[in-house]
């Protein structure tokens, strides 16, 4: 069947079809809406051997060429040093203007192929192929794309729209358990903030859910994760208001990356922490219902749990200073009134955030 969810930002919207087995018709795809004789495929060394030559195939059917470039897994490739690696492989290729980028792969591969595009040429068309459940349901929509610096995540980058985003539930298949379960937790996050019903459905079938990656309730649900974001961007598209409630859970959670060196949890197991915090601060703070927070607390508790019994809260609350989202005001915390309805408050008093990360690690 399939469902295709509209971005709308005037001359830059753009759609999100979302299918199972749509990998395969990409070319037929971009024929409607990009046509070009030639496509880079940029992937990672996993999902290269996994579907690179599938959307290699779909495009030649729709007699478009295509070139891959494949870099080597995991966030280190966010670097400025497979950023150049890129840009020579492009001057190689000579790769034009009126070509187009594909990025195939999870949320690393879109932000650092889409920066590419965004400023090869001053800009060449751009194409998402998200393979992960963070990609599918967060990072391939909304633009932002980069690469991180040795002084933190995602500092140099832009907000670049791709042309169109294609998501293959089926790809979801392959993927381990904990990237799946990572994954989750951004689209329990979207509940949480914008949609009730939604984070119903994902808390009673969570463990269906997580085992059975690509079925057909995932359709359903990633397209609903792609319609509040969409929603949230065509509101906010460069991040200086709403789009702020996407990060509730991150600022704690990120301060847990950034503690633990990035290198002992995914992303997606410091921002379930990082809600159990946010959860608790807002039970104190915005009389958040008790039985909503005893409830939201259990379904995180299904997580898997990092080992975190050697962390210390108060070594971890200073980190929250070097988030990239503060202003020189402070920092934005994202809270909750009810289940499905966010706020905004500045600077939470300082006790009770270390109670929250004293939460948080338990
Ligand atoms: P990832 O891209 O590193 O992918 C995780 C792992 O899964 C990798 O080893 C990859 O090779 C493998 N993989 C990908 N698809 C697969 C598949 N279908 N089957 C088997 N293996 C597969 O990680 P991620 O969680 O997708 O993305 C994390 C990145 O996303 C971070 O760099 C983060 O900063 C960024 N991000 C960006 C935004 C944004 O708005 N641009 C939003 C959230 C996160
Ligand atoms: N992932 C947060 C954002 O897109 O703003």
């Amino acid at each position: 069947m399939g469902r295709t969810v509209e971005v709308k930002l005037g001359a830059r919207s753009y759609p999100v079809h979302i299918a199972c087995g749509l990998l395969d018709r990409v070319g037929e795809l971009l024929v409607e809406i990009a046509p070009c004789r030639r496509a880079v495929i940029i992937t990672d060394d996993n999902v290269r051997a996994l579907y690179a030559a599938r959307l290699a195939s779909s495009l030649a059917q729709a007699q478009i060429d295509s070139l891959v470039i494949s870099v080597p897994p995991g966030e280190s490739s966010k670097s400025l040093e497979t950023l150049a690696h890129l840009y020579d492989e492009f001057a190689r290729l000579h790769v034009r203007r009126d070509e187009l980028v594909l990025a195939l792969g999870g949320g690393v591969i879109g932000d650092l192929a889409g920066f590419a595009a965004a400023t090869w040429l001053r800009g060449v068309r751009f194409v998402q192929v998200p393979t992960t459940v963070l990609s599918q349901v967060d990072s391939s929509v909304g633009g932002k794309v980069g690469i991180n610096h040795p002084s933190g995540k995602n500092l140099i980058g832009s907000f670049y729209q791709p042309l169109l985003v294609v998501i293959d539930p089926d790809t979801l298949r392959t993927l381990p358990s904990a990237e799946v379960w990572s994954g989750l937790a951004e689209v329990i996050k979207y509940g949480f903030i914008a949609d009730r019903s939604l984070y119903e459905r994902v808390a009673t079938d969570i463990r269906a859910l997580a085992a059975e990656p690509g079925s057909s309730l995932w359709e359903e649900i990633l397209a609903r994760c792609c319609e509040i974001k969409a929603t949230i961007v065509q509101s906010d598209e460069r991040d200086l208001g709403l789009r702020h409630i996407l990060n509730f859970g991150h600022t704690l959670g990120h301060a847990l990356e950034a503690a633990t060196g990035y290198n002992r949890l995914r992303h997606g197991e410091a921002v379930a922490r990082g809600m159990v915090a946010a959860l608790w601060l807002s039970h104190w703070l915005r009389a958040f219902p008790e039985e909503e927070l005893e409830a939201s607390l259990q379904v995180l508790e299904q997580f898997p749990r990092p080992e975190l019994d050697d962390l210390v809260a108060r070594e971890i609350v200073p980190h929250v200073a070097h988030d990239k989202k503060g202003t020189s005001a402070g920092q934005k915390w994202v809270l909750l009134d009810r289940i499905g309805s966010a706020t905004v408050i500045q600077d939470p008093p300082a006790e009770l955030v270390v109670q929250a990360a004293e939460k948080m690690l338990r």
